[in-house]
């Protein structure tokens, strides 16, 4: 996350995430999945400009996509009012959202415009909240909201270890920023289908295979990627390739690559691949175009 301030307010540009790995590791009692996840954010930004209101409302204008809602289902409004409703107070603020992050990905677009809202607003209204108040108020929103926080004031998250349903965030410094090119099919896939759809497959008997965070952060932290394929894993793969079917062909076109790794983020329907370059990323995104398998981006890690 970049923030700034602007003549009228606080301008922030909201990163979308890949999962370099994504394990779960059983169903709660709430309906959620305990997982363990390597987030990665990627320099591939939506834009969030927050101005003061002169009286309480809370105006979302959005740009850039359609059908993304501009009232209290979407996330940037659960936010502010969530902000306002912890600190008791009506402030008003009017918002402009430019999308770039495509929904129903698995890129966390929605929960990084969520998180941006809360930290622009906190400083728009100067309500003095602190990191672990925001992270508090995050996890309410979403499980990946609280990934998307600065670690740092001045930094933005880069690379994290996630547990719980995934808002206990263990943040690490990635060595080097990775090349990475992004596929999403025109089908999205909402989050909950997915996790239904693996919760069906996987009712009977429930085997977690151990993850390999550490050993992810560490390639990361030392920059060397070639190890990297062999860690990398998604359990909502199979799930999201049986409800969208395109997902397969994008997959086979990435085995015939010589790219380092590739796999589904998240619950897709965003498809990605680590690249050896930002050359041969800028590459495949090309090619995945000419092959139709949808919209692509090359672009390096945060
Ligand atoms: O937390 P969030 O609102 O992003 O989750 C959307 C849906 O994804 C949840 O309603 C749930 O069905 C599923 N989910 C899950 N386990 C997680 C995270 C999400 O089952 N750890």
């Amino acid at each position: 996350m970049k923030i700034e301030r602007t003549p009228w307010g606080w301008k922030v540009l909201a990163p979308a995430k890949v999962n370099l790995s994504l394990c779960l590791k059983g169903r709660r009692e709430d309906g959620y999945h305990e997982l363990e996840t390597v987030m990665l954010a990627l320099r591939f930004y939506d834009e969030l400009q927050l101005e003061l209101a002169d009286d309480s409302v809370l105006e979302l204008t959005v740009s850039g996509a359609e059908n993304v809602p501009n009232d209290d289902r979407n996330l940037v409004v659960r936010a502010l009012q969530a902000l306002r409703a912890a600190m008791g107070c009506s402030r008003g603020a009017r918002v402009r959202l430019t999308k770039r992050i495509p929904s129903q990905a698995g890129l966390g677009g929605g929960s990084s415009d969520a998180a941006a809202a809360l930290v622009a607003g906190n400083r728009l209204w100067s309500l003095g909240l602190s990191p672990a108040q925001l992270s508090t108020i995050a996890a309410t929103l979403g499980s990946d909201v609280a990934f998307f926080l600065p670690v740092d004031p001045r930094y933005g998250a880069r690379a994290a270890v996630c547990t719980g349903r995934g808002e206990r965030v263990a943040p690490f410094p990635p060595g080097r920023s990775l090349p990475i090119v992004v596929v999403k099919p025109a089908v999205g896939l909402p989050t909950s289908a997915v996790y239904a759809n693996y919760s069906a497959a996987n009712n009977v008997q429930f085997v977690p295979t151990p993850a390999k965070s550490a050993e992810i952060a560490q390639v990361l932290c030392r920059g060397l990627l070639n190890s990297l394929g062999a860690l990398m894993r998604n359990d909502l793969q199979g799930p999201a390739l049986a409800l969208c079917p395109e997902l397969a062909e994008v997959k086979a076109g990435f085995d015939r690559l010589p790219v380092v790794a590739h796999q589904l983020s998240g619950s897709g329907s965003a498809y990605f691949a680590v690249c050896r370059s930002l050359l041969q990323a800028q590459q495949v995104a090309k090619l995945a175009r000419k092959r139709r398998w949808g919209e692509s981006w090359a672009m390096l890690s945060c």
